[in-house]
């Protein structure tokens, strides 16, 4: 009788026991996933796309979040993780920070950001963690590091004689997007890519006004259910947005998981992410 008891006392242990390492291995697993950058590669393949741009890579970077979570030898690292790519273009997506109000994190980060390499430019846009005590902080860090910021503005790319659009936009959520203004001076026939940190943009948009929008924000659910579904979601359209290509009523949407993190500084089948976009001409205009 004493024997069995005991017996059922140390299956108890062995489960609990079991069940803790399981947590413990879960943890360690979700805070590691959280370091592993990958390259994810996409092509945009349109009659929009010059001949003169068959080829050219868009780097599109977003969501660092320099700051408690993300130090600045990361930072450091990732400058050099993209320079190796060597982009055409480099578009920096926005939320460079995290865990501070002033603006000594959107400094040191871009102090590295500053090394970034493109031969065709380097641009960036404002995420809604680039708006602290003080909101000037994030524009100066940009150029001070010699990136152009699309506020509301656009600007075109030449290559060969041929040129393409890249316009961006300030923040949905704490900011004024003015499309319009992004948009001036692109012509019809041009092919027009457009920078909005978050996504949610995609809806706003009139018909055939852009090709193709690069975004960020929703860090591809950060903890998801093994990457199909993620309880907390910053978009106002579900899971529409969370990560990857969109094909919206008005365009394409390229969505990044994008590479720091916010609390807590876990993922879990949503890896931080350097997108990586090729441009190809295709037969039609
Ligand atoms: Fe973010």
């Amino acid at each position: 009788m004493i024997l069995r008891r005991k017996t059922a006392f140390n299956c108890w242990w062995a489960v609990a026991l079991a069940v803790f390492v399981l947590l413990a291995a879960l943890l360690v697993y979700m805070f590691a996933e959280g370091f592993w950058i990958q390259v994810k590669q996409y092509e945009f393949a349109s009659p929009e796309v010059p001949p003169e741009f068959d080829g050219a890579t868009i780097v599109l970077l977003t969501d660092i979040h320099h700051g408690w979570f993300f130090s600045q030898d990361r930072v450091h690292d990732l400058v050099k993780t993209v320079n190796d790519l060597k982009p055409d273009i480099i578009a920096l997506g926005g939320d460079y920070i995290y865990g501070s109000t002033d603006s000594k994190y959107e400094d040191s980060c871009f102090a590295d950001l500053a090394h970034l390499i493109a031969p065709l430019g380097r641009f960036a846009v404002l995420g809604n963690h680039d708006y602290g005590s003080d909101p000037s902080a994030a524009p100066r860090a940009i150029m001070k590091a010699g990136i152009e910021l699309l506020d509301n503005r656009g600007v075109q790319i030449e290559k060969a004689g041929a040129h393409l659009f890249l316009a961006g936009v300030d923040d949905l959520q704490v900011g004024h997007p003015d499309l319009s203004s992004a948009l001036e001076g692109a012509a019809p026939s041009d092919l027009v890519i457009l920078l909005s940190d978050n996504p949610d943009y995609a809806e706003t948009l009139p018909d055939g006004a852009v090709d193709l929008m690069l975004s960020g924000h929703t860090h591809g659910g950060q903890v998801t259910l093994f990457g199909k579904w993620a309880p907390h979601l910053p978009s106002d359209y579900g899971q529409k947005y969370r990560t990857g290509v969109v094909y919206n009523r008005a365009t394409t949407v390229i969505v990044s998981n994008g590479i720091g993190t916010i609390f807590p500084p876990m993922r879990f089948f949503a890896g931080p992410q350097i997108v990586q976009i090729t441009l190809r001409h295709v037969g039609g205009l």
